[in-house]
């Protein structure tokens, strides 16, 4: 089967149109999918009618599906019901509380789970109930980024180690909006990518807090460079919602945000990833 593929903007993003992923697909197909996953960074199947089930099914092409890191107490009602894995996004609430994680609003740009040991690789976002405007989702090339990184942002940070810290629930740094349980980890500021060999900035305005071994009065600048740059809007694809989209990305060399959206719609959205390894130091 030839797979029919569309750019989704200059420089990240690849819709591949007239798959069903409901069907099965044989090992070659999936095999194609995973390469022109790694080459466009992240993936969009619009039109999908997918079971939580067969979600989960098809996140297991990518690898292993992964785990929920947040502890249990923290998880929201929307939970109880769903596969193993999966989580829900959504700002629906029963009895006042919220069903899902990252009910509201804008968030900053981050890299799932930078703060673990292991991130995951990958995200998988399925679209069930999307608000009539807004909070669409932005993803930056982080390869692109470190390209075209001026030298005295890169040449300070090359080979250091930065230090991430994630409240889980936070949606722009220091809003109080997260839980008491957190998690913290160090990560290369530019990372290299296990399948690719390439490197990519791997530090978000989100969760990263510092460069180890730099003082803070140094780190800081820094960073806030680094991040205007990464940002910078041709590395970046939006992606306006549909009701059935499924996308994958991989947090290994993007990062992703998410524009504001009427507090008063429903948005509901399924969330399963795939494990990884921590990044070679
Ligand atoms: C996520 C996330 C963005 C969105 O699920 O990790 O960042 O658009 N979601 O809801
Ligand atoms: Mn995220």
């Amino acid at each position: 089967m030839a797979l029919t593929v569309r750019k989704l903007a200059p420089n990240i993003g690849a819709e591949i149109c007239d798959i069903d992923l409901q069907q099965d697909h044989d090992a070659e197909v999936i095999a194609e999918i995973n390469r022109i996953w790694l080459d466009s960074v992240i993936l969009l199947f619009r039109g999908q009618e997918l079971t939580p089930e067969r979600q989960v099914e098809v996140t297991g092409w990518f690898g292993e599906v992964g785990n929920l890191a947040r502890p249990k107490k923290y998880r929201t009602s929307g939970h109880n019901d769903l596969p193993p894995g999966m989580m829900l996004i959504s700002n629906v609430r029963e009895n006042g509380k919220p069903i899902g994680n990252l009910p509201d609003g804008e968030m900053m740009f981050h890299h799932d789970m930078i703060h673990a040991r292991e991130p995951h690789k990958a995200t998988l976002l399925y679209a069930v109930e999307i608000p009539s405007y807004g909070g669409n989702t932005l993803f930056a090339n982080g390869y692109t980024a470190y390209e075209t990184l001026p030298d005295e942002i890169r040449e300070p940070l090359e080979g250091r180690l930065a230090f991430h810290h994630y409240n889980y629930g936070t949606l722009r740094k220091g809003d109080n909006e997260g839980t008491p349980a957190f998690s913290e980890a160090e990560h290369p500021v530019f990372r290299t990518h296990d399948d690719t060999g390439r490197k990519a900035v791997y530090v978000n305005r989100l969760m990263t807090e510092g460069v180890v071994g730099m003082d803070q009065e140094e780190a800081s600048p820094l960073l806030a460079a680094l991040f205007d740059h990464a940002e910078r809007s041709e590395f970046v694809y939006e992606h306006e919602w549909a009701v059935g989209d499924l996308l994958l990305w991989d947090n290994r060399c993007s990062m992703h945000a998410r524009r504001d959206f009427p507090g008063t719609e429903r948005r509901l959205m399924r969330r399963t990833t795939v494990i990884g390894n921590g990044p070679p130091a």
